[in-house]
């Protein structure tokens, strides 16, 4: 579960990315957050992850005050969630393997629990026995593929993606979706979008952002603006 409660996040130079926002998203949800660029959206992407600390108000996840000054498990929180990003972050020089299971070589994970959760991960996103395969052979719908792959593995509670489908043509769009809702019900899921059709046609709880303010939450939207 997670809880905003009232955050504000006001940047040093007086920039108010987030004027006090309130939402809940239980478990296994899957919601979208839209709105015009700077609207705050990826600011609540980052607050989750802890990059940012809010400015006033409290953020809660599965009941840790991660908001609070004194919150001292930022390494477990982040092992809970992955992060996919609209430009991939995928490193060039390392295999497919290596991209997707860095995070869990850098955890004392025994090396056959490891690949056995990678090529899980590789089959889910359609990438089956592509392990060996550097970066610069594939195409950008599959390097985020890789990219979904390496968000999953370790058994992360929390996907959160911003943008994911933003340098992709729609058809690899609606492919990369499809992944997302595969996974639906099996994880809490937060995309940043400003894909129009994808949010009209899923249909999923929306969360629309002005200019900081959360000026709609639908359960079942579209997208307009
Ligand atoms: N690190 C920062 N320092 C100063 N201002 C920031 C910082 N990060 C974001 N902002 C400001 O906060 C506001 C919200 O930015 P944010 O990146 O969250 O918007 P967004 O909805 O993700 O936009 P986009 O659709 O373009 O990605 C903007 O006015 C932005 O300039
Ligand atoms: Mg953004």
């Amino acid at each position: 579960m997670i809880i905003f409660e009232k955050v504000t996040k006001k940047f040093p130079l007086g920039n108010l990315a987030l004027d006090n926002i309130s939402f809940e998203i239980t478990n296994n949800e899957f919601v979208f957050f839209v709105g015009p660029s700077g609207a705050g959206k990826t600011t609540i992407l980052k607050l989750i992850l802890r990059e940012y600390l809010p400015t006033e108000g409290s953020i809660t996840i599965d009941g840790w005050e991660i908001s609070s000054k004194n919150f001292n498990q930022t390494v477990t929180l982040r092992r809970k969630i992955g992060m996919i990003f609209q430009d991939f972050k995928i490193l060039n020089d390392k295999t497919v393997f290596e991209n997707v299971s860095l995070s869990l070589m850098l955890t004392n994970t025994a090396f056959s629990k490891i690949k056995k959760e990678v090529e899980e991960a590789l089959k889910l996103v359609g990438l089956d026995g592509k392990e060996k395969v550097f970066p610069q052979q594939l195409s950008a719908g599959e390097l985020q593929r890789v990219a979904i792959a390496r968000a999953i593995i370790g058994e992360r509670e929390i996907l959160l993606a911003d943008e994911p489908t933003g340098n992709l043509d729609p058809k690899t769009s609606w492919e990369i979706m499809k992944i997302f809702k595969k996974l639906e019900g099996k994880r809490t899921i937060i995309i940043a979008t400003h894909n129009t059709d994808i949010v009209n046609s899923l249909q999923k709880r929306v969360i629309v952002l002005k200019e900081g303010r959360l000026i709609k939450d639908l359960k079942k939207g579209g997208y307009e603006i």
